[in-house]
């Protein structure tokens, strides 16, 4: 049995991620679609817990490895299992976010190889193939963020400073993980959509 395919999608908040990740799955119904964190029970409950209010304030430390154990329990138990038979899995966010949002984000670049490190003890070969990166600039991403009806979480409401860390985050370690590409998502939706249909076209 080959293995499937691994594609991770990634942007700062407001790049409008969802939306992209629902044209993916019109046009790639046979995939396993999940998301960093949570896509299995005890990772929901750990997104749950480290999403809500009440962690706010939660030591930098504990965040990372929250978002870490969270991580290791949806490459376990879903996508590990589903590459090794074969299957597509788009992921909405994974390793990528840890490093912009808690190192880059938090200006805690000394995690950096705590991040890294964990993620190689637990990956168990899920690297992704290719991850698409939906770059927004921060007044953009974040006035759409803003305009939304749902409760906007703990990250929503970080300062511009916060996600130009997350951006900067993002572009140095865009290769680290498999091949990436970058989509100008201050676009409309229609040229974002095209252009992570090339993207993922060329990955595929
Ligand atoms: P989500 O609903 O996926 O946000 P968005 O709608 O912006 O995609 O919520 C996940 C939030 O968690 C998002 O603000 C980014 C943050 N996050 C981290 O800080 N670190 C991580 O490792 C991951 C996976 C997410």
């Amino acid at each position: 049995m080959t293995r499937g395919k691994f594609v991770v999608l990634e942007g700062g908040e407001g790049a409008g991620k969802s939306v992209q990740m629902g044209r993916i799955r019109e046009i790639l119904p046979h995939g396993v679609f999940t998301r960093d964190p949570g896509g299995v029970e005890t990772g929901e409950d750990i997104r749950r817990m480290v999403l809500s209010k009440e962690a706010r304030g939660i030591d930098a430390a504990t965040e990372i490895l929250l978002f870490l154990a969270a991580r290791a329990q949806l490459i376990a138990e879903l996508i590990a299992p589903a590459l090794e038979s074969g299957k597509l899995v788009v992921c909405d966010r994974f390793i990528l976010s840890t490093i912009a949002y808690q190192a880059y984000g938090r200006k805690k670049l000394e995690y950096l190889p705590l991040v890294k490190s964990v993620f190689e003890a637990i990956h168990h070969g899920c690297v992704p193939d290719l991850t698409i990166f939906l770059e927004v600039s921060p007044e953009v991403g974040l006035a759409r963020a803003r305009a939304r009806l749902e409760a906007p979480n703990r990250f929503d409401e970080e300062e511009v400073a916060f996600h130009e860390r997350v951006r900067e985050g993002y572009k140095k370690h865009l290769n680290d993980y498999g091949k990436s590409a970058v989509v100008n998502a201050d676009n409309d939706i229609e040229q974002v959509w095209q252009d992570v249909r090339e993207a993922l076209q060329s990955a595929l």
